[in-house]
């Protein structure tokens, strides 16, 4: 096998051991994930060569296709989407193991037809039964295909789920859902994607946190004054007014997204990198979280405005959103994570979409120095030190740190360390998708979500959305292309904060 110095293409995703030989299973292939995500992700994975010899991918959706049309369709997925050049002879290899079958899943003998491909393709390509079923499904079909998949399992080979997002829509659909798989397959069989937890600068943090001795004891309320974490879009809902509508972003981003970045953050050093250890420690950060009260959340909602330059319509303008409708499409919060190393210490979170662009960012705030020598004026253009985590674009860490202007006398200004992927490592970026898909053919859960954890996020959503029945802000109270309402910056403003500049 090729090593990292030999092949720089290899560095970012390697592989300590192989993965069985399986076959990948997609519910809702003629989805845009399949198309936009999962394929090239998987070309990717054969391009370096990532993938089990013995493996095969099987679609099934509702729509009619053959196999020879489903290929065709996911080889100009993979052109217009993948990272990596479509080579001719990588595709082949992939496409050779791939089969479609349309069928309507919850129909009487749908579970059969698919059941017959699989046995099919496991005796072609000797499988050996190993089997990953993907679920990338809407939660209303959810129990029956678990249930029919569940009832099918055979002794031979291994089974896991991997399960998509929206895992429910409040506690108690996520512990319906939670029910429905373990009837069937026990929790290190099931793989639930957050698929920020696959982004590289998001494990990142654990090594910076982790991997540096300097960091660990200035990482708590003596040293830190606040925490920023920014989930910033400039698309909208890109088509999807019928989820969305359901979401919002609290339910899109906060439940998930954001709380990961957030249980990273504030999390304990873990004994070891075991799936189990990480997640128990996230777990407690979650568990420690109070119920912000309805003065330290804020909801938005986009009106028309300009974003990069164009002119785009408002949420409630959007196909298929109601004129009306109430759903915040920006949330911004001040949450405290109650326990030893960080009481006291706010962390003001917002994530929206139409803001003026694509960044996510965790910005830690140091306390200022004590007592600074220095005249008041020299110090005019210092701020306080900032460790600046860029998730995306631009993926690397920024350290904001006090300076000398060269020349007479002493006056300071901040400038900044930076450490950039692109820079340092020169190879393109992994997707998330890569990753969390090998991880789960290796049956490495460390990167998803556990039952526990996704209820614990459901507890802290469903106890802020509780007055939103309530309240009826006026939207929309936010201009696509601006960073959110005016009431977010007062939230920083009242703790004489504001939030980072861009
Ligand atoms: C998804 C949300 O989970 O994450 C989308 O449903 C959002 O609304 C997307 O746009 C953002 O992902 P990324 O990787 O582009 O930051």
């Amino acid at each position: 096998m090729a090593t990292t110095q030999e092949n720089p293409l290899l560095e970012g995703l390697q592989l300590r051991r192989t993965p069985d030989p399986c076959a990948l299973v997609i519910f809702g292939a003629s989805g845009d994930l399949t198309q936009k995500k999962l394929l090239p992700a998987l070309y990717s994975l054969a391009f370096r060569r990532l993938l089990p010899e013995r493996f095969a991918v099987v679609g099934v959706a509702r729509t009619e296709e053959t196999d020879e049309e489903f290929k065709a369709r996911m080889k100009e997925a993979v052109r217009q989407y993948g990272r990596d050049e479509l080579r001719d002879d990588v595709w082949e290899t992939l496409a050779e193991g791939m089969r479609y079958v349309g069928t309507d899943f919850a129909d009487e003998g749908g579970e059969n037809e698919v059941a017959e491909t699989l046995k099919e393709i496991d005796e072609e390509r000797s499988l050996e039964g190993n089997r990953v079923y993907y679920l990338a499904i809407p939660p209303s079909v959810f129990p029956t295909v678990v249930d029919a998949l569940g009832q099918r399992r055979t002794a031979k080979g291994w089974t896991r789920l991997i399960v998509e997002k929206p895992f429910g829509h409040d506690l108690q659909s996520a512990r319906t859902l939670n029910a429905a798989i373990q009837e069937h397959f026990s929790e290190d069989e099931v793989f639930r994607i957050d698929h920020y937890l696959g982004k590289e600068t998001v494990q990142n943090m654990l090594a910076l946190r982790f991997a540096n001795g300097i960091f660990e004891p200035i990482w708590n309320r003596q040293f830190i004054d606040h925490i920023q974490i920014t989930v910033a879009e400039s698309i909208g809902i890109e088509g999807r007014a019928g989820y969305y509508e359901q979401a919002g972003a609290i339910r899109d981003i906060f439940q998930n997204h954001l709380l990961q970045l957030l249980a990273i953050t504030a999390m304990e050093p873990p004994i070891d990198f075991t799936a189990e250890s990480v997640r128990n420690e996230k777990v407690k950060v979650l568990r420690s979280m109070h119920t912000p009260g309805p003065k330290s959340v804020v909801r938005g909602q986009y009106g028309r405005g300009f974003v990069e330059g164009d002119e785009v319509r408002g949420y409630r303008e959007e196909v298929g959103v109601d004129p009306q409708s109430m759903t915040d499409t920006y949330v911004a919060a001040k949450l405290y994570v109650d326990n030893w190393r960080w009481a006291d210490t706010p962390f003001y979170v917002r994530m929206g979409k139409r803001l003026p662009r694509r960044e996510t960012a965790i910005a830690i705030q140091f306390k200022r120095a004590p007592h600074p020598p220095f005249e008041e004026t020299a110090a005019d253009g210092l701020r306080p030190n900032v460790l600046l985590v860029h998730i995306q674009p631009d993926e690397g860490v920024s350290f904001a740190i006090g300076a000398k202007v060269p020349g007479q006398g002493m006056t300071i200004r901040t400038v900044h360390m930076d450490f950039l992927y692109g820079g340092a490592f020169r190879t393109g970026m992994p997707e998330a998708y890569e990753r969390l898909i090998l991880d789960c053919m290796l049956g490495d859960a460390t990167l998803f979500t556990r039952t526990d954890e996704v209820e614990e996020q459901w507890k802290l959503v469903d106890a802020m959305v509780a007055p939103w029945l309530r309240d009826r802000p006026s939207f929309p109270n936010y201009a696509a292309g601006t960073w959110g309402p005016q009431s977010a910056d007062e939230l920083l403003h009242r703790d004489q904060r504001s939030w980072r500049r861009h």
